[in-house]
């Protein structure tokens, strides 16, 4: 949670160092009138602010804070070593990241740096520092932002040494790291860590040790961590109650977010969807940000206000898009509304992207027109739902081990490529998200005794400990679904020894022989059988696990091939409870209708009924009990609150029972 937040943080990231003071001054008067109460900067200033080693000019944004101060608006301060300066790579060329093609890069991208670099972080402390004890008292610093969407890889002689001390505190001994990481397979025994390589593109091909993926991909995260840490420490002692987070990005498959966002006060991240994109996978998103720190609320520290420059097509914002994005994202538990960016800068990749303030430099547009309402909004809510927590029963493991060995480390290993970890389980959570039926994205660490149902698809990777946790949670009384790929490996991507599913093997009941790959095109029959489902059909597919039943029950047979007539879906009671093992990948008609009926047998059910597409999300805090109601449809429809009685704070209305919502709405409900 943010500190000491007494509402809604709404604005964004603002770059004045590209304005002069009349048209910083005029947006101060645009900001005030779109309501916008935070800005975020400077993200890209360090070359303004350091003109040259040790040599600080801060007294242009000194004035600035000023301003803010004198217009109520808060800061959410940005240490501004996303982006070195050019004399700081030319001077100190070991900043600069090697990439995997093992090519040096020269200075002029941003995210640019090596995280691992000693220069770097001594220069990016520094002026951390500055900032910090320059602005430790400034009553208007709410927020800390460190950097921005950290995620460069390298591979220079400076990560390659890291990596092996890394290794040596792992694995303690080589004897030890040959045994784990199995390298009596194709000679790959090691004498000394100094053997060990990085893994680079020449590296990178199905022939290098998948392992070595897997560790770098972790080593990378504790390195960005460290590099974090490097100034979220400086700050921590300046400013104690000061809340301190990094922006993630979208692409969040590069770093572990559950170990990264455990160094952070709250999950912050930038919400970028696709045109059109499906609104479930932008609440799968959003809910993975709450997952990260137990279900904790998170920020929503960039979202476009219109289009994105960098997308093939970057389309508009259709009218009402981003208020319901906005809401979208505060539903699923974001404090914040942050827009990138506040104005359009007028060069650069980014002179096209979508800004409150647009280049025609007035209020008069559609997109400030749409911005300035939802700020109206948002002063009338408050702060009615920070800080609240969404309850649900249901939870969907995310691990970014699996996600990784799967997707990255494994490629050509697995007998089907076509793998996106991202996309599989996302599936799942559409099952529940379509009859809002709320869902946690739980950490492998987390804690699984909360919930009545979790589901563990795709989870490969077994970590010490977890199979013991998965089967106390089943024991207890628990519903456990699993899938295809789930069980096989230890923490080291090495095969589980003995029958098929490995870890998961006495708890699901199971021996699965062996698995057949289909082709994108290919598909195979789910026959229903047992009861369950009984008498219906689904199609499969991605992968055909061939299972022998050891004590579970038959749920479905596959209906073609060679293994037609063979089970694919199976039930095993185990201690109170019940482990579902999905041999195949199903329909969506079929995980609608397993998502209904697991939900129906635990008595887990929507906070109300509603017409399709109408997402109803809850947030409770200590004060409030708020019901989001999105109505995604292009027409009016209808929910049912039943003897309920709410205010909508956007309106003031009084409702209650049968409720009808207009096309593309929002209703904000407090529980009376
Ligand atoms: C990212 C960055 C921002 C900006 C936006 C543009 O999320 O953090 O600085 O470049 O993309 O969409
Ligand atoms: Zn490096």
């Amino acid at each position: 949670m943010i500190k000491n937040a007494d509402r809604i943080y709404y604005g964004g990231d603002y770059n004045p160092d590209q304005w002069d003071e009349a048209t910083i001054d005029e947006d101060m008067r645009l900001f005030r009138k779109a309501g916008i109460n935070l800005v975020t900067l400077p993200v890209f200033s360090w070359a303004k602010l350091e003109p040259s080693e040790g040599v600080y000019d801060f007294e242009w944004l000194d004035r600035l804070m000023d301003k803010f101060l004198e217009n109520d608006i808060k800061v959410c301060l940005a240490t501004p070593t996303t982006a070195q300066p050019a004399w700081l790579s030319k001077k100190y060329p070991q900043v600069l990241p090697v990439d995997k093609q093992g090519r040096k890069r020269t200075h002029g991208m941003r995210v640019f740096f090596c995280v691992n670099s000693p220069k770097y972080r001594e220069r990016a402390a520094a002026i951390a520092e500055q900032m910090a004890k320059r602005y430790q008292n400034y009553p208007n610093l709410v927020l800390w932002h460190v950097a921005n969407e950290y995620g460069t890889y390298c591979y220079c002689p400076t990560c390659q040494e890291k990596f092996r001390q890394w290794l040596k505190a792992r694995y303690g001994t080589v004897e030890n790291l040959n045994r784990q990481w199995h390298t009596c397979f194709w000679g790959r025994t090691v004498y000394d860590f100094d053997e060990i390589m990085l893994p680079t593109e020449l590296n990178d091909d199905y022939r290098f040790n998948p392992t070595v993926n897997l560790d770098y991909m972790r080593f990378m995260t504790d390195s960005t961590i460290e590099c974090f840490e490097n100034e979220a420490r400086v700050l921590r002692k300046y400013t104690p109650n000061v809340t301190i987070q990094t922006n993630i990005s979208g692409h969040i498959e590069k770093l572990d977010q559950f170990k990264m966002t455990r160094h952070m006060d709250i999950a912050a991240w930038d919400n970028y969807p696709a045109p059109g994109a499906d609104p479930s996978f932008v609440a799968f998103k959003h809910d993975l940000m709450r997952g990260l720190k137990n279900g904790e609320s998170f920020m929503m520290q960039e979202q476009s206000p219109n289009q994105q420059n960098w997308q093939p097509f970057s389309k508009l914002k259709r009218p009402g898009e981003v208020r319901m994005l906005s809401y979208q994202a505060m539903a699923h538990g974001s404090d914040t509304c942050l827009f990138f960016q506040l104005r359009q800068s007028i060069a650069g990749q980014e002179m096209y992207h979508g800004a409150v303030i647009s280049h025609a430099g007035h209020e008069n547009t559609r997109t400030f027109r749409e911005c300035a309402q939802l700020g109206m909004e948002l002063q009338k809510i408050g702060d009615a739902f920070l800080g609240g927590r969404t309850p649900a029963d249901t939870a969907i493991l995310f691990d970014w081990d699996s996600w990784w060995a799967l997707e990255y480390a494994s490629k050509r290993c697995l007998p089907n490529d076509d793998f996106n970890y991202l996309k599989k389980v996302s599936r799942f959570y559409k099952a529940h998200y379509d009859r809002n039926l709320p869902v946690d994205l739980l950490s492998v660490e987390g804690d699984f005794t909360r919930y009545k149902v979790i589901y563990a698809p795709y989870l490969y990777i077994m970590k010490p400990g977890l199979p013991e946790k998965l089967k106390d949670f089943v024991e207890a009384g628990g519903t456990l679904v699993t899938t295809t790929l789930s069980g096989l490996a230890d923490e080291n991507s090495k095969a589980v020894f003995g029958e098929y599913p490995g870890a998961l093997r006495e708890i699901s009941g199971i021996w699965v022989e062996e698995s057949d790959p289909l082709t994108k095109e290919e598909r195979n029959r789910m026959v229903m059988e047992g009861g369950f489902l009984k008498g219906a059909e689904y199609s499969c597919m991605y992968q055909c696990d061939i299972i022998h039943p050891r004590g579970a029950k038959v749920l479905a047979n596959y209906g073609d091939d060679f293994y037609k007539g063979t089970p694919c879906f199976t039930v095993n009671d185990y201690g109170a409870g019940k482990v579902y093992y999905l041999g195949t990948e199903p329909d969506s008609a079929f995980l609608d209708d397993l998502a209904a009926a697991l939900a129906a047998d635990a008595g887990v059910r929507p906070p109300y009924r509603a017409d399709a597409h109408v997402e109803l999300a809850r947030r409770i805090n200590d004060r409030n009990d708020i019901l989001f109601v999105l109505n995604h449809n292009k027409q009016e429809a209808s929910l049912d609150l039943e003897t309920d009685r709410f205010t909508d704070l956007i309106t003031g209305k009084q409702v209650t029972g049968v409720t009808t919502i207009s096309p593309n709405d929002v209703m904000v409900l407090k529980k009376l």
